[in-house]
Formats: C-alpha cells, sequence, structure tokens
C-alpha cells in the first residue's frame, strides 16, 4: 500500500508555501540516510524501517527540488519531528537561505478543491508567532550542516523543527552545530570523502505551544563516521535540556559516547532504542 500522492507541487494555498516531499510506508526510498540503510529502532514507535504506529508516526522523505535531501519521522500527536536523519558530506559554500518556511502538504490534504486548508496534523508558522514560550523553530537537520544550497533550502520545513528556547538555539546548541561540523570534517570514508551519518531528534516535554504543538524537554544529536586516519568507526553524541540560557553562563551540552546517549535515552524517555546498526561498532 503505497501512500505517495503527490497532492500539489509548491503550491501557495492559504499562504502557505508547501514543499514537494514524500510521506511513505517505509523509509526505503531514503535510505541513504542511514548508515547501511538501517533507520533507527525504537520501540513501539519506528521498526524494520516501518511506523508501528502509523496513525501517528509518519516517515517522511524530504524531497526537494526533485530529489532526496534527508528523512523525518514526525509525531503527528505532538506535532513535532522525533528524528531527522541525514549524511553530512561536508558543508558547501553557501549563505544561510532567506526562504520562507514550508509545510508538508501530505500530512494535511486539503478536504475537496478550494477550501481552506487547516493543519490539523502538523505545526504551522502561526502557532509559533508571538507565543510566550520564548521559543523559536530550531533546526534538527542544521542548514549549517548542508552539502549545498538547494539542500540548505530543503531543512526550511516546519517537520524538521521543534520549538527550541531561543536563547538556547542561538548559543550553545548553535555552537555545538559548528563544533559537530568541524569534527565531521575529519570523517573520512574510503575514497577519502567527509562523510557522517547524523541523528537529531527531540524528547517531548510537558507542555505546548498554543495549546498544539509539543515543547520538548531535551534534544539530542548524534554522529557515526568512518575515520580513515585511525582506520575505525567512531561516534560521538551531544544532548541538553531545552531551557533558556545566559550569553555569559557558557552552557556545556553533554557532550559523550553513544552509549550514554543511550542510557539517557532509556532513562527519560523509551527504552532500547537502537539509532544506529550495530551502535556503530565496527571492527
Ligand atoms: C502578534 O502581536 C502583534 C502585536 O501585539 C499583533 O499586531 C499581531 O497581530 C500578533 N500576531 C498574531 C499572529 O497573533
Ligand atoms: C579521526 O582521526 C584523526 C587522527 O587521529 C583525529 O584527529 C580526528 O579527531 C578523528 N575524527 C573523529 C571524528 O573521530
Amino acid at each position: 500500500m503505497k501512500m505517495r500522492l503527490f497532492v500539489f507541487s509548491a503550491l501557495l494555498v492559504s499562504g502557505f508555501p508547501f514543499i514537494i516531499t514524500e510521506v511513505v510506508d517505509s523509509f526505503n526510498a531514503c535510505k541513504d540516510f542511514f548508515l547501511e540503510g538501517q533507520p533507527p529502532v525504537i520501540p513501539d514507535i519506528i521498526l524494520n524501517s516501518v511506523s508501528l504506529d502509523q496513525n501517528r508516526y509518519k516517515l517522511i522523505c524530504q524531497k526537494y527540488k526533485e530529489a532526496y535531501r534527508f528523512a523525518t519521522l514526525y509525531d503527528i500527536e505532538n506535532k513535532i519531528p522525533v528524528f531527522s536523519a541525514y549524511k553530512y558530506t561536508g558543508k558547501g559554500d553557501f549563505k544561510r537561505p532567506r526562504i520562507k518556511w514550508m509545510i508538508e502538504s501530505e500530512l494535511d490534504p486539503p478536504v475537496a478543491e478550494m477550501t481552506v486548508r487547516t493543519c490539523a496534523n502538523q505545526a504551522i508558522n502561526e502557532d509559533y508567532s508571538n507565543n510566550t514560550y520564548n521559543v523559536n523553530r530550531g533546526h534538527l537537520f542544521p542548514c549549517c550542516h548542508a552539502a549545498d544550497v538547494i539542500t540548505a533550502k530543503s531543512t526550511f520545513t516546519l517537520t524538521n523543527t521543534v520549538p527550541q528556547k531561543k536563547s538556547f538555539n542561538e548559543l550553545s546548541w548553535s555552537r555545538m552545530e559548528y563544533e559537530t561540523k568541524n569534527i565531521m570534517n575529519t570523517c573520512k570514508n574510503n575514497n577519502n570523502k567527509v562523510e557522517a551519518y547524523v541523528l537529531t531528534g527531540a524528547i517531548p516535554g510537558n507542555s505546548k505551544l498554543k495549546d498544539k504543538v509539543n515543547i520538548p524537554s531535551y534534544m539530542w544529536m548524534a554522529f557515526c563516521c568512518y575515520n580513515r586516519s585511525e582506520n575505525k568507526w567512531v561516534s560521538q553524541a551531544y544532548w541538553a535540556q531545552n531551557i533558556e540560557e545566559e550569553k555569559s553562563e557558557n552552557k556545556i551540552i553533554h557532550k559523550d559516547s553513544l552509549q550514554k546517549l543511550k542510557q539517557f535515552l532509556d532513562e527519560t524517555w523509551v527504552r532500547n532504542v537502537q539509532l544506529f546498526k550495530e551502535d556503530c561498532t565496527y571492527e
């Protein structure tokens, strides 16, 4: 059963630019964004590339300008992603694009032609405006990790964002994105090309933006790559609470092993999560 309705292309309906993308039954079509083609295993959420609760967890192969750019597992109940997955291959030479935030047309198909579209299944820009929580749209796949400007543009979809405390987004998380970019630039595959598999996710919290969009309690990130100069697979993980911070405090994001991140996810969210195939421990 394929659910590949191309509802429209990038039309402007009631003011939202839509991304042309694909809600799919399995991540097969965009498995290249996962190490060895294997998406994470998250009990009760995803197993063998397939959503275990198809009314709630939607698999999105993020397609933009005719190509798949990354993959997202989206929770339509909380209206935030569980994770976005992408392959880091070195940042391209471009400036942060100025682009309108897009939404996913297939999550909220129009009821009938010419009706005003309601977005019951996802967050929209208005959900973020004038909020009293001091949150803004935090990218999971950050545009500064994109290989080219088109891919950078593709990250500006609300299915790739969570309500993130502004100061956290702009200070420590942004530093972490910069730091990991430099570390991952040392990940070289056997063809001597920069290559790392990255997962960025959010743990749902207890409050909601506009009574609708869950504000995550934590955000996490992990990468797995081959390090040719050490001739081995390496991984690294980061996580932090989604709370405000001061410029002066220089908040430290937890930086630890993949194993420690799994332990943390066990205690705070879901037990027995597997993020990368064989936990990125190859010989
Ligand atoms: C946000 O607040 C401004 C100023 O208070 C107001 O003009 C605007 O209409 C508000 N926007 C929304 C979407 O509520
Ligand atoms: C890869 O190995 C080099 C040389 O030992 C090291 O400097 C670099 O930090 C390593 N990169 C990663 C991601 O582990």
